[in-house]
This record gives C-alpha cells, sequence and structure tokens, in this order.
C-alpha cells in the first residue's frame, strides 16, 4: 500500500530511487514520483502510472542530486492522476514528502490550514500533512526535524513518510506509526524504504524504525532517531538474511510462476530444523516457551485477511483434529469492530504474509488490550506483526513479489500443520502411529509437489478450455472447502472472472442454481472420508451440464468416469491434501491470467500489502 524510498549518500540518488521503486511497484502502482535536491535545488517529478512511465517521463531531466525521495501509489484519497502522485511539496516549495498510510484528521487540517492562507493543489491527505510542516517551520522558526516532529503530534492515522528540503539540503527526516520503514546503513550513505527489498543491494545492516519515532540522517553526522516526545534513542542494527536472487525472476516470465515453482523449496525450508520424520519429532522454536500456554488455551483464536484467512480456516481442522483445543477464525477486519470477547487464556493467532496488514494488526492490538497471548505466523522477517506478537513462527517462504499470494500460503499451512501436531502431541491427543504417519506425509510433501509442478502442460491446455469463461464455480469439503475459496480468489484477482467457492454440500442450497452447460465447477475429490459425498455432489452438477474439472487422488477412476477433466495429485492422507490441491488451482489462475493479458503479477486495484484499513 504505497512504496516508499529515500537516499542520501555520494551516488546518483535518481538510478537507487527508481531502482527500488520498481521492488516496491508490488505495493501501488497508480503513479510514481521522485524529488532530488541539486545544487540547492529542488526537482520533482511525478507522474500517473507505473514507474517505467516515470522514468520516461523525467527522460532527459537533470538527475544529478545524491539527496532524493521517491513513492509509488496505491491510491487512497483522490484519484490516481498526476496531481494527487507523491512527492507533495509545501506552498512555497521549501518542503517535499512522500508518505505510506492515511492521516485520518486531514481534514479539520485542512480547513484550518486554508483559513491561515493555505492553497492546496491535490485531493490528498498527504498534501496536508506538508503544509502542516510549513506552517509549523514558518511560525516556530524552528528545523525541518522539529517541525516534522510538532507536526506528528498534530495528525491522528497511520504513516511512514521521508521528507527533504532544500533548505537543510544535507539532511533527510524520517517518521512512522503504524506504516512500515527500513533504513539501510550503507558507508557514508543511508537508504530508506517501505521493506527491504530495495536495500539489500546495497548493504545488509538495516535499522527497523519503531512507532513514533522519528530519525534525522545528517550526510555529515549519520543518523540519529528520536521519539515523538523528543527522546533519543539508540539504533538497532541488525543484519538481513534475504539474498538479492530471491528478487529477480530467475528467467520466469512472472514472479508468480516463480513462487509456484518455488514451493517445494519453500516448504522445504518451512521444515528446516523444525521437522524430523525419521527421528519422530516437530518443534518450532520460535513458539516453544508458549507452547505450555496453548496446549492449556481455552480456545484459539485466528485473525487474518484473504488468502492468510483462508489459511486460518484449514489451521481449524487441524488444531480442532489433532489438538483437540476450539478455534475461532475472524475476519480481522471484522474482528477489531465487533467487540468481541477474549479473556486472559485465549490464545490470539495472526497470520499474515507482510505482517503489515493494517486490520490484523489493529485486531491484535485489540486483542493484546484485553490480555490474550498473541502469537504470529509471519513470512516477512522483521514486519510489524512479528515485533508485536510474544511470539511466533516465520514462514521461511522468501520474498514474495507477486501480488497473489502463491508460496506464502502454503508454507502457512505448513507452519500451522507443525504447529498442531506438535501441539496435538503435547496434549496427548494424537495417536504415536497417526503422529508418525503425518509427520512422513508432511516430509514427503515438497518431492510430492516436484512430481505435481511436472502436470504443468496438462494444466495450461485444460485452463485454455475455460479462459473465456464469464464465471466459475470452486467445490470442495472438510479442510479442503478452504481451497475452494482461495482457488476462487485466485482466479478473480489475477484474470478478473468471477468465482465463488462453496462447500461442496452447500451447492444444493443455492449456487446450484447457476449451473448450465457453460459453467465449469472446479472440484476437490481426493480420497478420503467425504470422497462419496463428494462424488454424489459431482454427480448433481453432471446432472445440470456443468462442466466439471476435479482434482483426484492418482489412479481414480470413479470421478474420471464423470469429469470433463481429472487433475492428479499424489496418493496423500488428507491431511496435506489442502496444500497439495492448492498448486493446480494456482497454476490454472496463473494460465487463465496469461491467456487474458492480464498483468499476473500487478493486478488491477489491488496492492501486496494493505496497510490501510
Ligand atoms: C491474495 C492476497 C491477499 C492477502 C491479504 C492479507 O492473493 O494476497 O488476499 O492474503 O491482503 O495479506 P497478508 O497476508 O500480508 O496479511
Amino acid at each position: 500500500m504505497c512504496g516508499i524510498v529515500g537516499y542520501i549518500g555520494n551516488k546518483k540518488a535518481y538510478p537507487i530511487l527508481i531502482k527500488g521503486l520498481s521492488r516496491l511497484e508490488y505495493r501501488g502502482y497508480d503513479s510514481a514520483g521522485v524529488a532530488l535536491l541539486e545544487d540547492g535545488k529542488l526537482n520533482v517529478f511525478k507522474r500517473q502510472g507505473k514507474v517505467l512511465d516515470l522514468t520516461n517521463f523525467v527522460a532527459d531531466n537533470p538527475t544529478n542530486g545524491t539527496v532524493g525521495i521517491g513513492h509509488t501509489r496505491w491510491a487512497t484519497h483522490g484519484l490516481p492522476n498526476d496531481i494527487n502522485a507523491h512527492p507533495h511539496t509545501s506552498g512555497d516549495g521549501s518542503i517535499t514528502l512522500v508518505h505510506n498510510g492515511i492521516i485520518e484528521n486531514y481534514d479539520i487540517l485542512k480547513k484550518e490550514l486554508i483559513k491561515r492562507g493555505h492553497v492546496f493543489k491535490s485531493e490528498t491527505d498527504t498534501e496536508v500533512l506538508v503544509h502542516l510542516i510549513e506552517d509549523i517551520k514558518e511560525k516556530s522558526g524552528a528545523s525541518l526535524a522539529e517541525s516534522v516532529r510538532i507536526a506528528l503530534n498534530e495528525v491522528h492515522g497511520a504513516y511512514a513518510i521521508v521528507v527533504i528540503s532544500p533548505e537543510e539540503p544535507n539532511k533527510i527526516i524520517a517518521a512512522k506509526k503504524s506504516s512500515p520503514l527500513v533504513i539501510g546503513m550503507g558507508e557514508d550513505e543511508y537508504y530508506l524504504a517501505s521493506d527491504a527489498t530495495p536495500i539489500i543491494e546495497y548493504t545488509k545492516n538495516v535499522v527497523y524504525l519503531e512507532d513514533e519515532q522519528i530519525a534525522i540522517i545528517d550526510r555529515y553526522n549519520g543518523l540519529r532517531i528520536f521519539s515523538i516526545s523528543n527522546k533519543e534513542v539508540s539504533p538497532y542494527v541488525q543484519e538481513l538474511e534475504m539474498q538479492l536472487e530471491e528478487l529477480e525472476k530467475g528467467g520466469y516470465e512472472h514472479f508468480m510462476l516463480k513462487e509456484i515453482y518455488e514451493q517445494p523449496r519453500a516448504i522445504h525450508d518451512s521444515f528446516r530444523g523444525r521437522l524430523n520424520a525419521k527421528e519422530g519429532w516437530v518443534s518450532l522454536g520460535g513458539i516453544k516457551d508458549y507452547e505450555d500456554q496453548i496446549a492449556k488455551a481455552n480456545r484459539i483464536i485466528i485473525i487474518a485477511c484473504g488468502t492468510s484467512w483462508h489459511a486460518a480456516l484449514v489451521a481449524e481442522y487441524y488444531f480442532e483434529d489433532l489438538a483437540r483445543i476450539p478455534v475461532e477464525v475472524e475476519y480481522a477486519s471484522e474482528f477489531r469492530y465487533r467487540n468481541p470477547i477474549i479473556r486472559k487464556d485465549d490464545v490470539v493467532i495472526a497470520i499474515s504474509q507482510s505482517g503489515e496488514t493494517a486490520d490484523t494488526l489493529a485486531a491484535l492490538k485489540m486483542a493484546k488490550e484485553q490480555g490474550a497471548t498473541l502469537l504470529g505466523i509471519v513470512n516477512v522477517v522483521g514486519s510489524t506483526i512479528s515485533r508485536v506478537t510474544d511470539a511466533g513462527s516465520y514462514t521461511h517462504a522468501g520474498p514474495e513479489i507477486g501480488v497473489a499470494s502463491t508460496k506464502a500460503f502454503t508454507t502457512q499451512l505448513v507452519l500451522l500443520a507443525m504447529m498442531a501436531l506438535s501441539i496435538g502431541k503435547k496434549r496427548g491427543t494424537i495417536e504415536d502411529k497417526k503422529f508418525q504417519t503425518l509427520l512422513d506425509e508432511m516430509e514427503a510433501l515438497p518431492s510430492k509437489i516436484e512430481q505435481l509442478l511436472k502436470s504443468d502442460d496438462y494444466i495450461r491446455e485444460v485452463s485454455a478450455i475455460y479462459k473465456d469463461a464469464p464465471n466459475a464455480l470452486y467445490l470442495g469439503r472438510g479442510s479442503s472447502f478452504p481451497i475452494a475459496l482461495e482457488g476462487a480468489l485466485k482466479l478473480k484477482e489475477i484474470s478478473y472472472i468471477h468465482a465463488e467457492g462453496y462447500p461442496a454440500a452447500e451447492m444444493k442450497h443455492g449456487p446450484i442454481a447457476l449451473i448450465d452447460e457453460n459453467m465449469p465447477v472446479f472440484v476437490i475429490a481426493t480420497q478420503g472420508q467425504n470422497y462419496e459425498k463428494v462424488v454424489s455432489n459431482i454427480q448433481e452438477v453432471k446432472a445440470r451440464k456443468g462442466k466439471l474439472i476435479a482434482i483426484v487422488s492418482k489412479g481414480d477412476t470413479t470421478v474420471r468416469e464423470i469429469a470433463d477433466h481429472v487433475i492428479e495429485i499424489p496418493n496423500s492422507d488428507e491431511f496435506v491434501v489442502p496444500i497439495l490441491a492448492t498448486i493446480p488451482f494456482q497454476l490454472i489462475s496463473y494460465h487463465i491470467a496469461v491467456m487474458r493479458e492480464c498483468n499476473v503479477d500487478q493486478p488491477r486495484n489491488l496492492a501486496k500489502s494493505v496497510t490501510v484499513e
């Protein structure tokens, strides 16, 4: 949800900013802009569209400055056009800034500033903030940093900002609250970004700014950090574990395809040091100290959004079946406004790829105030959710750049499965034999997914048949029902085909009315306790001439006779089927989106990290 970058050092800032913005483009791609300080002059370039549109626009303009800031926007306040694009500049041209987040009281502030003679060009909340800083600076004669600090005490909402001024040309001021900001520490140079991806190729040493902290970066005097109440704090420098190659497409046409193919490796990384089937153990270091508390929990509440919420739904089956602890799964956005009953012996688990999702964060904070134990299942190392929770485990999927979540989802499932297994073992609610079988099944996942990916050509052929369908239905039962939801979400978000996911048996209570010879119905019909019931549901679809694409266990003959197409997955215990069945659905969405010439990695209207409500 908007990406911001900044640079101060001895190199030309412009190429660094542009490269950084390209890395952050997954956060928003409505417009892009940069501001550079050169010989005491401020040059601002901004353009509706992608980073590439910005670079074409800038083309022959002067871009030699060694201090600069940049922004890629996901529009909240105001249309995605040139005027609303960041950076936004004060009326007198002396201050310019980029912002990620929302200034909630912008309207009141704007009215007051208008009364004091300020004139606004854009519809954004961000422009109000830069005018407020200008107003304070002008009236108080304070430095830029002090004016920013005073202004931030007056705003409500979320912000990560980076500010520069031709009047203080050797400084960058940055601050954050509820939106992320990372500072890369080079040799006499500093990089700023919404996440570490633009920084990794220059330095691995970073400082994650905390909420309500202001960083003053001076070309000659280095980095100093203050709280918003003006107390100096020592910067905590961490080393990044990320590798640069993880951020490249590596020969694939799209990041999404690369990330689908990375799943065997990602799942393997999730297991590393945590699961050993041969020795018969599973153990998550990150939650070790909280295992007793989880095992004794009155109930587990899982909060998440989107695809991560689908992982939570699968986890409900895992925890209730293996650990016999009641689970409630909540949309973070609903939970936080519902006045829910949270008790001290509840364990709240937040699932989030980015670790920055605003609704999930707010729901967590509410649960914390009510005394619950908070755990995080997060992919992005060092992200806000990983820091506000009491404990948690990283999924170790590696950077996920494609906006549609793929490997982050399957590694979430793997982690939740490991958690349920270890808590079930601790509570004695899982038999030894079953425990061992499920460990074996888990450990076999990477090679089974490798096998499954070999069907990609066939899956592409099947996808081609349905690429022009206006609607699609996805069905599953038990722990495969959330995978039907996930399949439908993936199809709609990247190919813009309307799709619905349903529990297979619910179809007859309404959606069956939609079925005719033009309706593709994707169904998970693998061997397991619901198999025969699903076969009956499939018959109901066929009786109404629906087109059936079934995911079946290898060697299945019954469904093969009824369905139009079958996609086989390796024979497995039902426990791991949700993870395996996800892969063909990811590939179907991917191929259909490519055939429909959609922007697979950056679907319209979406952003990878949703840091606004
Ligand atoms: C869909 C997708 C989104 C995210 C959702 C939550 O492919 O990626 O639905 O799952 O925005 O994001 P995180 O997991 O970062 O909290």
